[in-house]
């Protein structure tokens, strides 16, 4: 079929309009250049504004806090396999974006006499470790809610220009430089093709790749597939986060900041499990400690319920009126998808996925990286990723609860700063011809008229299920080798999906085709790199590598996924153990203390 083809030129094409993208794009915007942003949702609907506790940045409202001490947290929280040099530009310029933010009008919730209020989290700490510290500022229990809108409205200020409801198909590569990238418009079916001196993605996680998640089921990591097409390589995949309060049933994200008010876990003896695993942070251990925590509970026969599958999470020791003004939001959720009064009851809940601390690998400039003739850091012209679609790699293996939305207004606005540099407004385009985009449209033709027997659906749920299974908070070998054979099947089985729509308007068959596969690659890769990785390090948890070994396995990951046989190609890059200022630098000691 022919498509009809509607040609643009920008300056700067964002992709994503969750924190990350809004942010770039304004700082685009700001920088007097040409400015798209491209979505396949409305902006303020993006998975931003499910984030709920706080945003972190050392402002030191409610007791003395120093970015060093966030950036000791940060390093260890990572289990070292942060960039040092990133880590310190994140903690460095957070308070500044959390100030700009609130100049731009986030109602963040207040002290008593007048501040932005800051709350705990885990693995959030003074002095080195000492204790906890009250960090992550915080809009009651809807931060990203708040921010998310903030951030539309200060973009349509800087002239960015929306289009909403698109889907980005792929990019627009020449002789390794990205030229643009190509979307299909949902309500009409007419393809764009975006031409630009610099693309942006954000696109966020991957999260549906698993059955059970937090994410929004927009999160199908539409960047990272399109990266992947491209030749490029992924980062540290390996690395998937289980934030330990999802839910029991639905998923759906129950607060840290719930635990840093006051809330605390418990098994069916009633007894405060994590005193036993962290002593000294408690409930407050970082995520992946929770998450294995409650795991070896309800293993070893101590969950709870009928099934002994979950756990309970109590606030219902907390006044009703600090609930009502700090966590309103889950009481709701709680309620909603548990049935649950918090005032009363404790909520069901389990570790469910949440995060990737992988994806595209860049600089702390956003710059998207490859690895070119033995150089890891050799720079992708034109083309930038930021947020949770980035690995820059500012969260290594683990990532601390609210150093994500810091994470996209920092590098968000890097990625303004650095366009700023390399974009000059309004040069003209390189003439690359139109059959650029063929493969584009046959990949988007292959699908709209695909005739086999097997529905998306069906290949999506077995997607889901095996990852559930296999690449679980604790992996062993034999798992992840399973995983892997499953992958390897059902990624092959695609060549027998079977579509009923064949329109192009509104065509939700379509896209969940095309989401799936974009789902499925990046499912291979994370399987493929759990299995190659034989340590234990931070969401990493390797039952028959127990230890972290950092004489082999201090080093990330590279994947690049050959498309037609399934097959993961795999390399390395150095972690940046050094600083950006060499003004503080950390080395990883032996074992963890917590
Ligand atoms: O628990 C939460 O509010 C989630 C925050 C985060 O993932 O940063």
């Amino acid at each position: 079929m022919t498509y009809k083809i509607i040609e643009h030129e920008y300056d700067v094409v964002v992709v994503g309009a969750g924190g990350a993208g809004l942010r770039a794009a304004l700082g685009a915007g700001q920088a007097g250049l040409k400015t798209a942003c491209i979505t396949k949702v409305f902006p303020t609907r993006s998975h931003t504004v499910a984030a709920q506790g706080g945003v972190a940045a050392s402002l030191g409202n409610m007791g003395e806090d120093k970015w060093e001490w966030h950036m000791y947290d940060t390093v260890k929280g990572s289990d070292w396999l942060g960039d040092q040099d990133a880590i310190e530009y994140l903690v460095r310029n957070a308070p500044k974006a959390v100030y700009e933010l609130e100049h731009w009008g986030v109602p963040f919730s207040r002290t008593e006499d007048g501040k932005i209020y800051q709350r705990p989290f885990g693995g959030m700490t003074k002095n080195f470790g000492e204790g906890p510290v009250q960090r992550t500022c915080a809009a009651a229990d809807r931060t990203g809610h708040a921010m998310l809108h903030t951030l539309y409205g200060q973009s349509l200020r800087e002239d960015v220009e929306f289009f909403i409801e698109y889907f980005a198909l792929d990019l627009i590569m020449d002789d390794g430089v990205c030229r643009g990238v190509t979307c299909l418009k949902l309500d009409d079916g007419t393809i764009h093709v975006f031409r630009a001196h610099l693309v942006i993605l954000a696109t966020g996680g991957y999260g549906r790749a698993y059955f059970s998640a937090t994410s929004a089921h927009t999160c199908t990591g539409d960047g990272n597939a399109m990266v992947l097409r491209a030749g490029l390589p992924l980062q540290d995949l390996e690395f998937v986060q289980f934030h330990p309060t999802g839910i029991y049933g639905s998923g759906c994200l129950i607060t840290e900041g719930a635990r840093g008010e006051g809330g605390y876990l418990t098994n069916s003896a009633g007894e405060r499990f994590m005193e036993r695993y962290a002593p000294s942070a408690k409930d407050l251990a970082s995520r992946d400690v929770v998450s294995r925590s409650m795991t070896m509970e309800i293993r070893e026969g101590r969950g709870v319920g009928p099934n002994k599958d979950h756990i309970f999470l109590h606030l219902d020791h907390l006044p009703p009126d600090l609930l009502h003004k700090r966590l309103p939001g889950i009481s709701e959720s709680a309620k909603i998808f548990a049935g649950v009064d918090v005032t009363k009851e404790p909520i069901p809940v389990i570790p469910t996925v949440h995060y990737n601390m992988g994806g595209i690998p860049t600089n702390y400039h956003g710059e998207v990286l490859n690895k070119v003739n033995g150089d890891p850091d050799s720079v992708v012209p034109g083309l930038m990723a930021v947020g949770e679609a980035a690995c820059v790699s500012v969260h290594g293996a683990n990532r601390l609860g609210s150093n994500s939305l810091i994470d996209l207004v920092v590098f968000g606005r890097a990625c303004g700063l650095r366009a700023k540099e390399v974009v000059k407004p309004g040069v003209a385009h390189k003439d690359i011809g139109k059959s650029a985009v063929d493969a584009h449209l046959a990949r988007l033709e292959k699908f709209r008229t695909a005739s086999g027997s097997t529905p998306v659906a069906d290949l999506r749920l077995k997607m889901q299920r095996a990852m559930q299974e296999d690449a679980a908070v604790f992996r062993t070998g034999v798992t992840l080798q399973q995983g892997v054979n499953r992958m390897a099947e059902i990624y092959s089985a695609s060549s027998d999906i079977g579509i009923k729509d064949r329109g192009l308007i509104w065509n939700t068959d379509l896209i969940e085709a095309l989401e799936y596969d974009n789902l499925i690659g990046q499912a291979v890769v994370t399987v493929g790199s759990a299995l190659n990785r034989q340590e234990s390090r931070g969401a990493h948890a390797r039952e028959d590598f127990p230890n972290r070994n950092d004489d082999e396995w201090m080093k990330h990951t590279l994947a690049w996924l050959d498309l037609s046989s399934g097959k993961v190609n795999i390399d390395y890059r150095p972690v940046h153990t050094y600083t950006m200022t060499n003004d503080i630098a950390y080395i990883a000691p032996k074992a963890r203390v917590y």
